[in-house]
């Protein structure tokens, strides 16, 4: 007994000291992998909770989706956590920023550390090539090159005049209808009007054949991008591959077109580039001195990839600022009475408008302002560390993916007094500004949207002539947050002219 008692002893500190060997052994190799041997110990990744096996805490985040607060997941954690705190959801280990600070760093990504992390069924449906997923010299270059493009005040001129014909075209079709009575789908018809510019300003097509082509196809690719990503017939992921294979035929032959044009004119080239393709077409590789064009199907493939941002955010937007005018008789009036004034001076003078007569609305910008806080269409940014990171006093792993809520930023009340409230009018008080770090509805640093100006002037004048042609009456809807954000409806709407 004795005997069997010492051996039985002996067994339990071999196993035991064996356990301790196989412990450090582990820990050290992990430290080692993660790169962590030399971190001070205060540092240490965020607190969190990984959930359940397997499916973490994907249900109570898809189910805080589904309600009208949203930030509710996020709020929860933070709470408990704070600022920065660690989850599993979506399949995977995650590190969640509420921090518009550590935002800000994450988005800033000094020392290119940080990469873009989509789900897989979008990094299939994209491919490495796209401006959303490249990184390094090339993202830079292409993203200067676009978003100069974007910005310049004569790209701004041109496209006003497109954006008015189009939505003027829209709106005297509602108007001209038989039956007023129905209600338009704001959603949709907001779609209509944003595709077309879209469209026209990457690769200059007209309404037409070719443009149904596309609108067809491209919605065929966006089906893609949520859903498992099985590249077999049958397969969601597979019609949405073959759509994009349809598009990239026909966008090539443009690119093809509009190339031999170039050759056959290269003396001829100056002034401003019809649209994204010329601009592309046109870059030489001298602002980050490879001296090397883009290769042909880059460019086709860039094009479409670049429609993805563009699609649904712009008439999202349209869709709930309307929406949120609606539900506010007071912001409407003040809203109306801004844009009456200017239609009134336009008249008066018989001048054209000029885009800057647009963005110089202030109550109207802080109309967009207060809608893309409320319902930001990109709720988060999701990019994946490649190395340890310290940022402001929390260690991120390296490999780590980091998801930077801006929805949770836009809807604290540390950085908005009473952030469920839409009021326009928050954005004259001092101390709220679109510059901060606490609105980023257009994300920020290196991928700062390059569509950001396009848009806020595509919004400006869709809500000028719609008021101060039309008058609505909303029916009832809601807006809904996942898996993007929409209203249930489509927003319904009865149009009758002023
Ligand atoms: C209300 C409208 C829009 C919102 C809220 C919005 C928001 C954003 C955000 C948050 C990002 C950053 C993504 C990231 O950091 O990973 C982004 C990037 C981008 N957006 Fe927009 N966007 C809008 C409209 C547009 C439009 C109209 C276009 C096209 C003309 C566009 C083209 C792009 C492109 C090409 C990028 C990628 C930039 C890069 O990675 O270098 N966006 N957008």
């Amino acid at each position: 007994m004795k005997w069997a008692l010492g051996t039985w002893e002996l067994t339990c500190t071999g196993v035991f000291f064996g356990w301790l060997l196989l412990y450090k052994y582990l820990v050290v190799r992990r430290r080692r992998r993660g790169g962590l041997e030399d971190k001070p110990e205060s540092i240490g990744p965020p607190r969190g909770t990984s959930g359940w096996p397997l499916i973490g805490e994907t249900i109570e985040f898809i189910a805080a989706g589904y309600t009208s607060r949203p930030v509710t997941f996020m709020e929860k954690r933070k709470s408990l956590y704070g600022k920065v705190f660690k989850t599993h959801i979506l399949g995977r280990p995650i590190i969640v920023s509420t921090d518009p600070d550590v935002n800000k760093v994450v988005l800033q990504n000094q020392g290119n550390v940080f990469i873009p992390c989509y789900p897989k069924s979008v990094i299939e449906l994209l491919g490495e090539s796209s401006i959303l997923q490249m990184n390094g010299g090339l993202q830079k270059r292409i993203h200067a090159i676009v978003g100069g493009f974007l910005r310049s005040p004569q790209f701004k001129d041109r496209i006003t005049k497109d954006i008015q014909k189009s939505v003027k075209l829209t709106l005297s079709s509602w108007l001209d209808r038989e039956n007023l009575r129905q209600p338009l789908y704001l959603q949709d018809e907001t779609k209509k009007i944003t595709f077309e510019i879209l469209v026209r300003l990457l690769m200059s097509v007209e309404p037409g054949e070719d443009m149904e082509f596309l609108k067809k196809e491209f919605m065929e690719v966006i089906k893609g991008l949520i859903c498992l990503p099985v590249k077999l017939p049958g397969f969601r992921m597979y019609k949405s591959l073959q759509a994009k294979e349809r598009m990239q035929k026909m966008v090539r032959k443009i690119v093809d077109d509009r190339k031999t044009a170039m050759e056959k004119n290269e003396a001829k080239i100056s002034g401003l580039p019809n649209d994204v393709i010329d601009v592309l077409l046109r870059d030489t590789g001298e602002s980050d001195g490879t001296q090397q064009r883009l290769p042909l199907d880059f460019i086709s493939g860039n094009i479409i990839e670049m429609m993805i941002p563009g699609e649904d955010s712009v008439p999202m937007i349209m869709t709930l600022a309307v929406k949120y005018l609606s539900d506010n008789p007071k912001a409407l009036a003040c809203l109306v009475d801004e844009n009456d004034k200017l239609k009134k001076r336009k008249d008066e003078s018989c001048e054209e408008y000029a885009w800057t007569d647009y963005v110089s609305l202030q109550f109207t910008q802080g109309v967009i302002s207060e809608t893309l806080r409320m319902a930001n269409i990109i709720n988060a940014i999701w990019r994946k560390a490649l190395e340890d990171v310290e940022v402001n006093g929390y260690l991120i792993p390296k490999g780590w993916c980091v998801l930077a809520s801006l929805t949770s930023v836009h809807m604290d009340e540390e950085n908005y007094q009473n952030p469920d409230e839409f009021d326009p009018w928050r954005w004259e008080k001092s101390g709220v500004s679109v510059k901060s770090n606490k609105f980023a509805p257009f994300g920020g640093g290196q991928r700062l949207c390059p569509g950001l100006e396009l848009s806020r002037l595509e919004i400006s004048i869709f809500l000028h002539h719609l008021v101060t042609t039309c008058t609505w009456v909303a029916e009832e809807d809601q807006i809904v947050y996942f898996p993007t954000v929409k209203t249930r409806r489509k927003l319904p709407i009865i149009v009758t002219p002023r």
